[in-house]
């Protein structure tokens, strides 16, 4: 664990959390903190496990093992998989959204975000009679919803569009719909699976001011994203999954130039890696990724050391599982797997004293991190970094 200040900082602490479909490990052992008031960007390639991660949250899915804390404002504590997954927006105060747009597209805006308020309007009617009767408990309860949807239509930029039926949004307004339905529940934290997701830049663009307002509000939020440009202008913490593994966990830049994201995230050549992050300007990783192949111990230029396939394991508590990637073998344990290659060199062998000088090894990580790679040579910890260009990785997803 972090040592951090206090547990009250964060309003999410998810410890050592696994989730398993029959053999299928979707999240193995993952640990991360949303800091309270702050957007967590989580990221990864497509089945990297982020949606399971939100269905653990919010109680779509009881995680086979592992502590989700949620912290609220008011300093109460809630232990997410032990609550029934309706008690978790009421009581925990967690709001989400899909994937996949779900509004009610024959209401019009405002009845989506008055059913989103049901639970409260259904308290303020006593269960219909009062509202039946008009009580002015309800009439005050039921302009009190009003008052709350219109307002999160305006922030939406929807307010004009208020009676006309969802359907007819076009999408980005759906999905600023969506999340302005979310905020009407009043939550501490929210969490949106892919809002950018088919949006043009625009639209991209009204979410972010969007998302900026709910921050400002001191709602914190957890974010699934694809799009690099909401996730870097507007997170202030990312966390990045491969394979249901954690790989990278740092502020934005920090997790922009690290090469596993590079290679996981991205999914690219070798080539590609190298030419990102002389983009990014990471001339330290730049460095320990060139050195070149030792032809005494591993293939020569012709063949990369990563072309073979990887096998990585995800420990669980007792059994000490083991998972076997293959085919489409972790582009993140492949870096930790080079990185930890370059380490090892000799200085004799490396590149002269100057620039080893410079070079993180393994960066960012504690080495023991870096998986048994089984690729050959590599699996034996010799020094055989192959170049960047020796080979392709298998390319992009
Ligand atoms: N209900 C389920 N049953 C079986 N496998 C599932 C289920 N939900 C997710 N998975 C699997 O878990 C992995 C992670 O999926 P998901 O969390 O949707 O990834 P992401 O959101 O990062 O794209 C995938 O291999 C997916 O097929
Ligand atoms: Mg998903």
């Amino acid at each position: 664990m972090n040592a951090t200040p206090s547990s009250n900082d964060f309003i999410l602490q998810v410890e050592h959390l696994s989730m398993k479909f029959g053999g299928l490990v979707a999240i193995g052992d993952l640990s991360f903190q949303a800091r309270r008031g702050e957007i967590t960007a989580l990221i990864g390639p497509n089945g990297a496990g982020k949606t399971t991660v939100f269905n653990c949250i919010t109680g779509f899915y009881k995680p086979t093992e592992g502590m989700m804390t949620l912290n609220r404002n008011d300093g109460s504590t809630y232990l997410l998989e032990r609550l029934p997954n309706h008690e978790i927006p009421a009581r925990a105060k967690v709001a989400r959204t899909f994937q996949n747009i779900r509004l009610f597209s024959g209401m019009t805006l405002l009845e989506n975000l008055l059913v989103a308020q049901h639970n409260k309007l259904m308290k303020a009617s006593g269960y219909t009679l009062l509202g039946l009767f008009g009580f002015p408990s309800y009439r005050q309860a039921s302009a009190e919803s009003i008052e709350l949807a219109r307002h999160w239509l305006e922030k939406a930029d929807l307010v004009d569009r208020a009676d006309d039926p969802a359907g007819d949004l076009p999408y980005g307004a759906q999905r600023r719909l969506e999340i302005a339905r979310a905020m009407c529940t009043g939550p501490e934290l929210l969490c949106l699976d892919e809002p950018a997701a088919g949006l043009n830049p625009k639209e991209s663009a009204a979410l972010n001011e969007l998302l900026m307002g709910i921050k400002s509000t001191g709602t914190s939020i957890l974010l699934i994203e694809h799009d690099m440009s909401v996730v870097m202008q507007i997170s202030d913490h990312v966390v990045v999954l491969e394979y249901g593994r954690k790989i990278s966990d740092g502020n934005p830049a920090s997790v922009r130039t690290d090469p596993r994201v590079i290679a996981a995230y991205l999914g690219v050549d070798d080539e590609e890696v190298e030419t990102v992050l002389t983009e990014v300007g990471d001339e330290d990783v730049i460095e320990q990724l060139d050195t070149g192949p030792d032809s005494a111990h591993g293939p020569g230029n012709t063949a990369s050391m990563m072309a073979g396939p990887v096998s990585d394991s995800v420990e669980h508590a007792n059994e000490g599982e083991r998972v076997t990637v293959s085919k489409g073998a972790s582009k993140a344990a492949q870096v930790d797997a080079r990185a930890a290659s370059v380490a090892s060199k000799p200085q004799s062998a490396a590149k002269p004293a100057a620039k080893s000088g410079t070079a993180k090894a393994a960066p960012n990580k504690p080495a023991a991190k870096a998986p048994a790679a089984k690729a050959g040579s590599a699996s034996k910890g010799k020094d055989t970094a192959a170049k960047p260009t020796a080979g392709k990785r298998g390319g992009r997803k």
